[in-house]
C-alpha cells in the first residue's frame, strides 16, 4: 500500500491492510501526536485530514487509505519546527489545557478554515461539533479560531499546508 502523511510517501506492507490507521500512525510511523481516546469514533481525538477532508481515524483501517494524502498535526508546523499560525493562537487564547483534544481540534478548524475563510462565531461552533474537549469550556478554542481569520484570508486560501 502507498499514500502521503505530510507530504512524504509512505509504503506499508499488504498485511497491515487491516491495522487501525490511528495505530499505525502512532505505532509505525511514531506520529504520537494524532490522540486515541474513545474509540468508536465519538469524541474527535483522532482527527486528521484526508485528502483535506477531517476524518475521525480510530475506526479506519489502513487499507481505506490507499492513494491518500494524510495531514496529521505533525504536519502543520514548519519542518523547522515553528509553530503553524493556528497551533500558536490556541497557545495564545489558552485553548489548550490537557491537550488530547488539540490535534483534532486544530486540524478540524484548518480544514474548516480553508473552506471558510470568513466565518462567523456560530460557524466555528458548528464547524467543531464533532470535536468534545472535557476541559476548555470552548469559549478559548473559538476565541483562538476566529482569531486566524484574518491569516487565512491573507495566506491559506490556495495552500493547505503551512510548509507549501
Ligand atoms: S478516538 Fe476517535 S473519535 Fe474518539
Ligand atoms: S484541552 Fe483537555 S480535552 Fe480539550
Amino acid at each position: 500500500m502507498k499514500f502521503s502523511v505530510n507530504g512524504k510517501t509512505v509504503f506499508a506492507d499488504e498485511t497491515l491492510a487491516g491495522k487501525r490507521l490511528v495505530d499505525f500512525l502512532r505505532e509505525d510511523l511514531g506520529l504520537t501526536g494524532t490522540k486515541n481516546a474513545c474509540d468508536i469514533g465519538a469524541c474527535g481525538a483522532c482527527t486528521i485530514l484526508i485528502n483535506d477532508e477531517p476524518m475521525k481515524i480510530c475506526t479506519r483501517r489502513l487499507a481505506e487509505v490507499e492513494g491518500a494524502e494524510i495531514l496529521t498535526i505533525e504536519g502543520m508546523a514548519r519542518t523547522d519546527g515553528t509553530l503553524h499560525p493556528l497551533q500558536e493562537a490556541f497557545i495564545s487564547a489558552g485553548a489548550v489545557q490537557c491537550g488530547f483534544c488539540t490535534p483534532g481540534m486544530i486540524l478540524t478548524a484548518h480544514a474548516f478554515l480553508l473552506r471558510h475563510p470568513n466565518p462567523t462565531r456560530d460557524q466555528i461552533r458548528r464547524a467543531l461539533y464533532g470535536n468534545l474537549c472535557r476541559c476548555t469550556g470552548y469559549q478559548q478554542i473559538v476565541d483562538a479560531v476566529e482569531s486566524v481569520i484574518p491569516y487565512y484570508q491573507e495566506h491559506a486560501l490556495r495552500s493547505h499546508s503551512f510548509n507549501s
